[in-house]
């Protein structure tokens, strides 16, 4: 079972389309904000499930980060979050919030946004994260550079305090995906093409939500970075792994929201496994046969 803690935003949306396409079975979306206020991630997934034709529970979460205001990432995805690709629908209300939900759930939580509820959740119960055999993040930058500053990659940077709390809190196994993963997996021109010629509903959601990148698709490629998250959580083995003690600066400078990777010999015992590499051929198979 998968729970998603989200943001969406174009690949978070993106992602989600990945696991309703494979079948996978999902128990709902936690949102929280990020990329778009809060209010505007729950009402992007409802639209999204909508238009997939899927009825899942949407969990309101965090309106902002632990401490820091709030800087969302809507020059990315356009002002509504999803590039203007859905027609807008309500944010849904009712129902447990995400940190209630989050607290319930022993399955592979899928987190894809900032990690505001995640952490929330840690500070309420510190033993549940014993209860999640897997934690997927999407976030970070070890090699590569940040996206949101020159240190920092979005999702950490949106709230460096609750990053530090998730990757310090012992759940089991943490597989994070960095934006490294951009040295592999880049969706480029061929990739739309073989998107556009597959004329399922889902692939042509894809390619809604998509074009609103396609600038950046045209110029060389983007990374859909929440649906290497995804495939992270759902083919863990096209991918291999580093064992490695991250933390998160948390101090309020050039590098407030940076993921440190310690390889001293006398580094910490490892809290996450990190993204080292990936069968991308097998990759791609498994990206376009969940949208067919
Ligand atoms: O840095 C990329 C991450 O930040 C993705 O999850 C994207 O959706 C944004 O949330
Ligand atoms: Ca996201």
């Amino acid at each position: 079972m998968y729970l998603f803690d989200t943001d969406p935003g174009i690949d978070d949306a993106v992602a989600f389309l990945l696991a309703l396409g494979a079948g996978a079975e999902v128990a709902g979306f936690c949102t929280v904000a990020g990329n778009v206020p809060e209010p505007v991630a729950a009402a992007n997934t409802a639209a999204l499930l909508a238009a997939a034709g899927r009825d899942l529970p949407v969990h309101r979460g965090a309106p902002r980060p632990i401490l820091r205001e709030l800087e969302t990432a809507q020059r990315v995805h356009g002002e509504d979050g999803l590039g203007g690709a859905l027609p807008r629908v309500p944010a849904p209300e009712g129902g447990p919030r995400a940190v209630e939900r989050l607290l319930a759930f022993t399955g592979t939580l899928v987190a894809i946004g900032p990690l505001t509820n995640v952490a929330t959740a840690v500070l309420c119960d510190r033993g549940w994260p014993r209860r999640v055999p897997r934690l997927v993040v999407m976030g970070g930058a070890l090699a590569a550079g940040g996206n949101m500053s020159a240190a920092a990659e979005f999702n950490f940077h949106c709230d460096p305090e609750a990053a530090e709390i998730v990757l310090a809190a012992g759940f089991p196994e943490v597989l994070l995906v960095p934006l490294d993963c951009r040295r592999d997996l880049s969706f480029g021109p061929q990739h739309r093409d073989r998107l556009r010629g597959m004329h399922s509903p889902l692939a042509a959601l894809a390619e809604r939500l998509l074009a609103g990148w396609h600038g950046r698709i045209a110029a060389g490629g983007v990374t859909i970075y929440d649906a290497v998250a995804w495939m992270a959580a759902s083919h863990p083995d096209l991918f291999t792994w580093e064992d490695l003690h991250v933390r998160v600066d948390t101090a309020r400078g050039l590098a407030y929201g940076a993921s440190i990777a310690d390889r001293r010999a006398a580094a910490p015992p490892p809290n996450v496994r990190v993204y080292a590499g990936v069968d991308a051929a097998r990759y791609w198979e498994g990206f376009f046969a969940s949208l067919a």
